[in-house]
């Protein structure tokens, strides 16, 4: 997909030593690090809040078990990590399926367990920037707000609001739509006092 592989273009994972992943899914991503980007002895640690989710990670991630772990997420959210414990917090496709609140309580949360040289990656449905796309994303719109289930919970989110620029400075956000649903990369650094 187009927009994972510009998060992965933009994410240093070659430097990471210590990655957590919002919303795992089945692994995908993961396995895909291991595979292709991570260092030697990196740590990854995924949740997840579907129980099915987390068993596809565990099965597809069981030749990295010495060093990935997969938890179920919280409720309310809180990230399963010390302060300042990753250097790299990613999300893929999973703060368009959470409440404005939790979008929220997630960008405090990458705050505190954010390492000081480390980076958010995410990407997440957007509203798009052409007309086709935004016709696209405001019929799957219409959709989620009459019957969620038919889009799988998710919908088109803006992040920008939700990005305090005295928190945060963007060192890559790009915003796509080449099957005419759009995504928006970000990737995100702590900004210094
Ligand atoms: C659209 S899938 C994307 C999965 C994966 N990141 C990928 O790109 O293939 C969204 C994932 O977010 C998970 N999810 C939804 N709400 C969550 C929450 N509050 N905490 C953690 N994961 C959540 C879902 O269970 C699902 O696995």
């Amino acid at each position: 997909m187009p927009s994972v592989n510009d998060l992965i273009a933009h994410a240093d994972f070659e430097d990471a030593q210590s990655v957590f992943e919002f919303g795992c899914g089945t692994g995908r991503f993961a396995a895909r690090l291991f595979d292709q980007y991570l260092p030697p002895g990196a740590q990854y640690l995924g949740c997840d809040a579907s129980p099915v989710m987390i068993a596809l990670t565990q099965k597809r991630l069981a030749p990295h078990a010495r060093q990935a772990q997969v938890v179920p997420s919280g409720v309310p959210l809180r990230f399963p990590l010390l302060d300042q414990e990753a250097d790299r917090i990613v999300s893929v496709f999973a703060l368009d399926l959470l409440a404005e609140a939790d979008v929220a309580q997630f960008f405090e949360e990458a705050h505190r367990c954010l390492s000081a040289q480390g980076k958010v990656c995410l990407a997440s449905l957007h509203r798009g920037a052409s007309v086709p796309s935004r016709v696209v994303s405001g019929a799957w719109t219409a959709l989620f707000n009459r019957r969620p289930a038919l889009v799988g919970g998710c919908r088109a989110i803006d992040l920008n609001p939700f990005i305090d620029r005295h928190r945060w400075q963007v060192a890559h956000r790009r915003i796509a739509a080449p099957f005419l649903v759009a995504s928006e990369v970000w990737v995100l650094e702590r900004r210094t006092a």
